[in-house]
């Protein structure tokens, strides 16, 4: 019995994740109405954290203008080829896309326009080995798929690429990140509406079931807490210069805004000391005024603990210089007053420099989103995308280990 509030919480946080799936929709249904490709020549080989794929897409021009009239937003996914799915339930395709399991990494995702728009993604460390094609959504204003497009043909055979990434003992033994939480999340959520359910509406005495559910749930937290290594942000070199595109306090609007951000070693440092660095990884960090009072935000020195900078921005290989990138501001992002951060990670996947978009108090060249509320995130509006639900992750553990 004394497991019960831990599973709840998790349960509870599933659910929200659920509920923003909760709409049913067919691909089969949705007009494909885009056209998609992307850069890979066929059977191309590309490697995770260094490769890069262009992604290009486009309103079919054939097809009537204003057919597309309640085109409002593009997702645009990575997805496992036919050949990557066979044996493998957690990959399985699905037309209702609630239960679909093709398409599990998000690139990213903008405003829709009629003509050519394009993106170009640095694959990130976490994907799996496997084939791939990539698919954009379309979505209405109430954030229901419409439509689609896809690189590949319908039988999904041509035009695949492969990428070379981590294996699935890397994946079980790290779980690093959030994209890969989220596939995994939604096997948790079958699992346990398959075997737990009773558990929330009864009460029942805590049943095998119940633990099963708890145990996977008990050790995704402790795949999260494995990734910790103890590193303090004031041992690290903060060697990279940082800015961003925005006017100081201008307010920024999720979903539409864009920010452009650059960075680039110090040159005034002695160059041998970033023959170590590898990847950057860039970060939304809450400045100290939407700190205060809220524990889940806190700062710490020590990084595993650091609730400063709960969203990824992007990762990508380290460059000396002149390194930028155009972020559209996601929908799920709450409102408050950020600044950016960039890590430096070295071979080993530890940072061991930084940089920071603001002064050392954090006060300067700082800029508000204004984007959702406490009560939207808690109604789980939404939860959807696991940069939240990897903060919430923290305090999951917590209670975890309280109880
Ligand atoms: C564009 O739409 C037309 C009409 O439905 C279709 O015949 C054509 O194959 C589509 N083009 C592409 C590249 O999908
Ligand atoms: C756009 O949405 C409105 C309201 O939901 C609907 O009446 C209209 O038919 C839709 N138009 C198209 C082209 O799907
Ligand atoms: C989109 O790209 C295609 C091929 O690259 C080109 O022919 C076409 O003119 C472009 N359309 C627009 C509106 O930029
Ligand atoms: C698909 O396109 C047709 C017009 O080409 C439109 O009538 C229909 O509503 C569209 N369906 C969806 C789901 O958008
Ligand atoms: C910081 O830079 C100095 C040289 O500027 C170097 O000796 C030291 O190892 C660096 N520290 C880290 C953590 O990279
Ligand atoms: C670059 O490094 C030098 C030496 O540590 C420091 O004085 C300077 O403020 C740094 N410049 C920036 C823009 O951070
Ligand atoms: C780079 O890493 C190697 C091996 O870990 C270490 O010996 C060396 O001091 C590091 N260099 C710098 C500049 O941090
Ligand atoms: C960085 O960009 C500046 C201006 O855009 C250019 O002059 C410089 O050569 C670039 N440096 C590198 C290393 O690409």
């Amino acid at each position: 019995m004394e497991v019960h509030p831990p599973p709840l919480l998790l349960l509870l946080s599933c659910f929200a994740i659920a509920s923003y799936a909760q709409h049913e929709h067919l691909l089969s249904s949705l007009n494909r109405s885009l056209i998609v490709s992307t850069t890979p020549t066929p059977g191309q080989v590309l490697k995770i954290g260094v490769d890069q794929v262009t992604v290009t897409w486009s309103y079919n021009q054939t097809l009537p203008t204003a057919a597309d009239s309640n085109y409002t937003r593009v997702q645009v996914k990575l997805c496992y080829a036919p050949v990557s799915q066979s044996g493998r339930d957690d990959r399985k395709t699905d037309d209702n896309l609630l239960n679909d399991k093709t398409c599990p990494f998000d690139i990213m995702d903008g405003p829709y326009q009629r003509s050519n728009s394009s993106f170009i993604w640095t694959i990130p460390r976490d994907i799996p080995t496997a084939t791939y094609f990539i698919r954009v959504y379309v979505t209405d204003p109430d954030d229901h798929e419409v439509a689609y497009g896809q690189s590949t043909d319908p039988l999904k055979t041509t035009n695949l690429f492969q990428i070379e990434g981590v294996t699935n003992d890397q994946v079980l033994a790290a779980w690093p990140t959030f994209k890969m939480s989220l596939g995994y999340s939604y096997a948790w959520l079958v699992a346990i509406k398959r075997k737990g359910i009773d558990f929330l509406t009864s009460k029942v005495n805590p049943s095998m079931e119940v633990h099963l559910a708890a145990l996977l749930l008990l050790f995704s937290c402790f795949a999260t807490a494995s990734y910790a290594h103890n590193v303090h942000l004031s041992a690290l070199n903060q060697s990279l210069t940082v800015s961003t595109s925005t006017a100081p306090d201008k307010v920024l609007k999720t979903g539409v805004d864009q920010v452009t951000i650059t960075w680039s070693y110090n040159q005034t440092l002695p160059t041998v000391a970033d023959s170590n660095y590898t990847t950057v990884e860039v970060k939304l960090c809450y400045a100290p005024v939407s700190q205060s009072g809220r524990d889940d935000r806190k700062t710490d020195d020590n990084l595993d603990n650091d609730k400063t900078c709960p969203f990824d921005i992007m990762d990508g290989p380290y460059k000396r210089s002149n390194n930028s990138f155009v972020w559209t501001i996601p929908r799920d992002i709450p409102t408050a007053t950020y600044f950016v951060r960039v890590y430096v990670i070295n071979a080993k996947n530890h940072e061991i420099a930084y940089g920071e978009s603001t002064n050392a108090v954090k006060a300067s060249s700082l800029f508000q989103i204004e984007g959702v509320t406490d009560d939207q995130v808690q109604a789980s509006a939404a939860w959807p995308t696991l940069g939240n639900c990897f903060g919430h992750g923290y305090v999951w553990l917590g209670v975890l280990f309280l109880v």
